[in-house]
């Protein structure tokens, strides 16, 4: 059935005008002023409301084997608690275990989303080992559509690999025309300083941050850039938390490197006290690299809205606060990293970048949707409002005023990092290639609508 939005404001990166949308099929037929709705077209009114592409979150974690323990997401939760925060395509990271066989790892993960998902996702593919046998495994992935790997330079002894793999890895990327996205820590300095807080008694989760100082996840990036300033190939640092990352990265930019820079919404709108909370409350919050001191905050808010962050993301990494996060009682270093946020990054983006002024809605919709869409060969297929391109729609009233909690998430964890906390504005409706799949912020979609996105490389020098 053909769908007509009428009234709204649309807003892409780059324009923001009055338009109806008429959505034919999958895909967007026409933008105008006063398009007649087709006799059997689905009309819904958008007065007051905005219209913006439909986010992508580029870095999220769903199925993940992870510290001893399991993620508590499924594709079916995951891809519904996207939707109703305004997200409608996912990228996971597929994570391999050092010994594990890394296609077999691929088509685990990707069975894990088929006829699951809601929304459409597509994955990076984890680089966690570099033999002789992985060229010809990551080319066949490739070929399979999946267009980015992903490096950790943090979790020595688990996903973590050393510099011989990351040489070869950015070497066959840069052959191959992909993107690497990277985890940028120094897994032994990590290691080192985890071994002599422990020794010191210093067991809770505030011990974490300490662990894994700016300085250390600065190193990482540096040691990321210059891997890729000798190899040539096109480089993205996962959820940056710190001026100090930033600025590594800067430097490598203005030698002439090919990075990217990505944040994630935790750090822009919490800070190292939350994982100073009593009664092990802190554990909620620790992921890594961790929470910082506030005063990287407006530091991050300013790159953002100066174009030297490129994204904004999740690394939605969800452990239930009891039995898992639970862990890591006794020792910080068992604490199973991540906060969930798949959910919340949109309204909390919005809530704290757009109403407070920090960032302007072109800015907004580029950070959240068109960048990482251009990076990741999505574009402008997704990312985008013309004609041609996927019918993936937010209608979003900036009038709601609601919060955040636990109670009524859809991610299947036990807590939210955020409970409470008001919300000013929402994804109202949401579509998914022409179809409704959020209605007045709800989930009234079809569970099995998601398909998988299959990208060619897009990174050739
Ligand atoms: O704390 C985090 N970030 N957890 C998920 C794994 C990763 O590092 O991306
Ligand atoms: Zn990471
Ligand atoms: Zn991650």
């Amino acid at each position: 059935m053909p769908l007509l939005i009428q009234n709204g404001e649309v807003v892409t990166a780059d324009a923001r005008y009055r338009a109806d949308i008429l959505c034919d099929g999958e895909t967007i037929a026409h933008i105008g002023a006063n398009l007649g709705a087709p006799a059997d077209a689905e009309v819904i009114d958008a007065t007051g409301k905005f219209v913006f592409p439909g986010f992508i979150d580029p870095h999220v974690h769903i199925y993940l084997p992870f510290m001893g323990t399991f993620a508590k997401d499924t594709y079916d939760s995951a891809s519904r608690a996207a939707l109703v925060g305004g997200t409608t395509t996912l990228i996971e990271m597929v994570c391999p275990g050092r010994t594990d066989d890394p296609l077999e790892a691929y088509e685990l993960w990707k069975s894990q989303a088929a006829g699951r998902s809601a929304c459409d996702y597509a994955f990076h593919m984890g680089v966690t080992r570099f033999d002789d046998r992985t060229p010809d495994l990551l080319r066949r992935i490739v070929a399979d559509g999946t267009a980015s790997f992903k490096v950790f330079l943090a979790y020595k002894g688990a996903f973590g690999i050393d510099d011989a793999e990351l040489y070869q890895t950015l070497e066959l990327a840069r052959r191959l025309g992909v993107i690497v996205t990277a985890h940028c820590e120094n897994a032994e300095m990590v290691s080192r300083l985890q071994r002599q807080l422990l020794s010191e008694g210093k067991t809770g989760p505030e011990w974490h941050e300490p662990s894994r100082p700016t300085s250390v996840e600065a190193e990482g990036v540096h040691h990321l850039a210059t891997f890729a300033e000798l190899t040539g190939a096109h480089v993205y640092v996962v959820h940056t938390s710190c001026e100090d990352a930033l600025a590594a990265a800067r430097r490598a930019q203005q030698r002439g490197v090919r990075l990217w820079v990505e944040t994630v919404i935790p750090y822009l709108v919490l800070d190292r006290s939350y994982a100073e909370r009593p009664d092990f409350e802190g554990a909620k919050y620790v992921m890594s690299p961790p929470l910082r001191e506030l005063r990287h905050q407006p530091i991050l808010w300013n790159a953002l809205r100066t174009g030297r962050i490129d994204t904004v993301a999740t690394d939605h990494a969800p452990f239930d606060f009891h039995l898992q996060k639970e862990m890591g009682r006794g020792d910080f270093t068992k604490i199973p990293n991540g906060i969930p946020s798949v959910e919340d990054r949109v309204h909390l983006l919005y809530t704290h970048g757009v109403a407070t002024g920090r960032i302007d809605l072109q800015r907004f919709v580029d950070v959240a949707s068109t960048k990482a869409a251009r990076l990741f060969g999505l574009f402008p297929r997704k990312g985008t409002i013309q004609p041609g391109a996927d019918a993936d729609l937010v209608i979003f009233d900036p009038g709601h005023r609601g919060v955040i909690s636990a109670g009524t998430q859809q991610m299947n964890v036990d807590y939210s990092a955020f409970e409470n906390w008001p919300i000013e504005g929402r994804a109202d409706t949401v579509t998914v290639r022409g179809r409704v799949q959020v209605s007045d912020g709800k989930f009234v979609g079809t569970q099995d609508h998601g398909r998988m996105l299959r990208r060619e490389p897009t990174h050739g020098n």
